[in-house]
């Protein structure tokens, strides 16, 4: 199995995202780390042992990690993962503790003596984390096998600003970093988790499945669809951060190129957009993923 690290702010769709990777026998996920985004920090840290602890994976450990962007004020989604940012769902008590190192100090530690390109990060959240471990000892890149991450826009515009999604406008300093750092970067941003919505038809499949996990998945993107109802009038919440773990296990299920993509972290009205042209050779900086086949997709998940 693969070995992974998942970075992440559970958040409703993190955990989705979790639950996938606890899941699949053809991932390795050798420890969880947290940022505050979705929720504080510390709320997080909970959400992802409450997690684990309901997936039957509590061998895994969890890091608490950066408590707060590198530079801008922090920044939360709670308006739509609710207070605890798990929607409706209660998750059962942890089963063990968060592990007592920062999550920066664990990655720079584990990368730093990792064999060569031996371990894959999918972050999930804001990337405070891994460009404080880059900023700590660049050294670090040696170790990762690639980045798939959560995060950005091209086609797609914005979430939490007309030009930026979330997990970029949250840290846009920290985006920066991991995007220039040379690192073998795939991005699935709104563009593509977009295409993966949960719809009455796929509430009814999760529903149906009535497991300890898909009951609380339920109770989670339930929470979510109502507010996307309001707010967008649309039917069915977008599954973002599971489509990092899709595609890890199914590549096949996307549709790539490559790209430069460039973070924006000012003017105001621009922080966290990512400016997306094709490139290739030495130009292109990331794998930039545009499309989902929808249907395959979530039954795998
Ligand atoms: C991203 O922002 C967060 O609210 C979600 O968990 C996801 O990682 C989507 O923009
Ligand atoms: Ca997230």
């Amino acid at each position: 199995p693969r070995p992974l690290i998942i970075d992440c702010d559970p958040g409703v769709d993190d955990c989705f995202a979790l639950f996938a990777a606890c899941a699949s026998p053809e991932l390795d996920v050798q420890a969880v780390c947290t940022v505050a985004g979705n929720v504080r920090l510390d709320t997080c840290t909970r959400n992802a042992l409450g997690a684990l602890a309901l997936a039957g994976r509590h061998d895994i450990p969890v890091y608490p990690g950066s408590d707060r962007p590198l530079s801008v004020a922090p920044v939360y989604a709670d308006h739509i993962h609710g207070e605890t940012g798990l929607g409706r769902a209660e998750l059962p008590p942890p089963l063990r503790h968060p592990e007592p190192v920062h999550a920066v100090d664990h990655l720079v530690g584990l990368l730093k003596n990792a064999p060569e390109r031996s371990v894959t990060l999918a972050p999930t959240g804001p990337l405070t984390n891994l460009a404080a471990a880059l900023e700590c000892d660049p050294g670090i890149a040696r170790g990762i096998n690639e980045v798939v991450l959560m995060g950005g826009a091209d086609t797609e515009g914005g979430n939490i600003s007309p030009h930026a999604e979330f997990n970029i406008y949250a840290d846009p300093h920290a985006a920066k970093i991991v995007f220039e750092s040379g690192l073998p970067l795939t991005v699935l941003s709104l563009d593509v988790t977009l295409q993966l919505r949960c719809t009455p038809e796929r509430m009814a499949e999760l529903d149906a499945a009535d497991t300890p996990v898909t009951r609380a998945a339920s109770a989670m993107i339930g929470h979510v669809n109502a507010i996307y109802g309001e707010i967008y009038g649309k039917a069915g919440a977008a599954l973002h951060d599971p489509t990092v773990i899709l595609y890890l296990l199914s590549p096949d299920l996307f549709e790539t190129r490559t790209v430069r993509a460039e973070i924006v972290c000012e003017p105001e009205d621009w922080r966290g957009h990512t400016r997306v042209v094709n490139a290739s050779g030495a130009d292109a900086n990331a794998v930039w993923v545009d499309a989902i086949d929808a249907e395959a997709g979530f039954a795998l998940l």
